[in-house]
């Protein structure tokens, strides 16, 4: 007797149309086919493009053929909803963002938490039905058509030119994207919010900070002082936002880090510090040596540096007395106080700024106005 079950996915025998006196080529035809591994080419083609009957698979109508106006309104009115799916869930990711950066920013465990999961289930739902949408459009309205794509050269003579403008045209009709207003309609609908997603991420990167880089709190304290008739803006001391007066400063080898005056009053005290911090060093009169242009920009060796490590931002607060030498914990990037905070070891590629200063009518230090150049890493300068 001869045994009908697949032995293993290679390809069956044809059938030749004569049958065995035992009938096993009838019950070969009626037992459903099992395809076990990978078919080969000409078997995958043939299940793709028949069903159990042999017949082209009704998933897709066969070329040529009309399609079931009803069946296809149906299809069209599913496709349709599933867009206005993609678009709602793409409206309501932009919300969820939206209303995640509301008072202050996305702080905290939980709120991080929750605007993940608002945008991560949006953005599926709108991936997901977008994609099912287009599947049903392709499956349930198109038609379903051999491609045959010929290779040939590289450049296309006028005649495959006008063959590709004519299987185009005809593409689109068959798509039903020209007959079919409302699949056009919804489908621009959905994609358009999805492709502005992408764009409000850009807001992650924060506000452009247009000129803030270019100067710091001293020019506005120097400007306040002006308008008070004074020659310019107290340093006052880091922490305890005490004036200092030269007198107390007059012991050389000595340092210590000012900001200007009235900046604790205001609401963003801790990144104006970060960019105004600046360090006061008495350097002994006959070692200081000016920078050219500069020579009035110091009380007697008292001088005034940017604190911001011109290298990549870290406080340089290491003063060294016996050699005046400015030390950056960082990267041990070490600058000359006597000779313009020039450096002389390290990354930093420039010196720290000077700020120019001088001692109002009752003693205090002041400075003169804002540092004349950035302050901080070099790059700032390069963008
Ligand atoms: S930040 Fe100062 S040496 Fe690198």
């Amino acid at each position: 007797m001869t045994d009908n079950k697949d032995t293993g996915g290679g390809p069956r025998p044809e059938s030749t149309g004569t049958e065995s006196g035992d009938g096993t080529a009838e019950a070969e035809e009626r037992t459903p086919r099992r395809v076990i591994g990978t078919p080969s080419p000409a078997e995958s083609r043939r299940l793709l493009a028949t069903d159990e009957d042999g017949d082209a698979s009704p998933a897709a109508p066969r070329p040529g053929e009309e399609l079931d106006e009803e069946a296809a309104r149906k299809a069209e009115r599913v496709v349709a909803t599933l867009f206005i799916i993609a678009f709602l869930a793409s409206i309501g990711f932009i919300v969820v963002y939206v209303l995640s950066g509301r008072n202050g920013g996305m702080h905290g465990v939980r709120r991080a938490m929750w605007s993940n999961y608002g945008l991560g289930s949006t953005m599926t739902i709108a991936f997901l039905a977008m994609a099912a949408g287009i599947t049903i459009w392709f499956r349930r309205l198109m038609t379903a058509k051999p491609i045959i794509q010929e290779r040939g050269d590289l450049t296309s003579d006028s005649e495959s030119r006008q063959a590709f403008t004519q299987s185009f045209m005809q593409g689109a009709t068959d798509s039903g994207i020209t007959r079919r207003p409302l699949l056009r309609r919804t489908l621009l609908l959905a994609a358009a919010p999805l492709g502005l997603a992408p764009l409000v991420l850009l807001r992650d990167l924060g506000p452009l900070p247009e000129d803030k880089l270019r100067h710091t709190y001293w020019r506005e304290a120097v400007e306040q002082a002006h308008r008070q008739g004074k020659r310019g803006a107290r340093l006052v001391v880091d922490g305890t936002y005490t004036p200092l007066r030269r007198a107390d400063f007059e012991s050389p080898g000595s340092m210590i880090t000012v900001v200007p005056e009235g900046i604790d009053k205001l609401p963003n005290v801790l990144d104006e510090v970060a960019k105004a911090a600046t360090i006061v060093i008495n350097i002994p009169d006959e070692l200081f040596q000016p920078v050219k242009g500069r020579e009035n920009w110091h009380i007697g060796g008292i001088v005034a540096y940017s604190k911001i490590c011109t290298h990549v931002g870290c406080p340089a607060a290491l003063y060294e007395q016996t050699t005046h030498h400015i030390l950056c914990p960082c990267h041990q990037s070490t600058f000359d106080a006597t000779k313009g905070a020039k450096v002389i070891f390290g990354p930093a590629a420039r010196p720290l700024p000077q700020l120019p200063i001088s001692v109002d009518d009752q003693g205090y230090l002041i400075a003169l106005a804002d540092y004349d150049e950035p302050v901080g890493p070099s790059f700032w300068e390069r963008g």
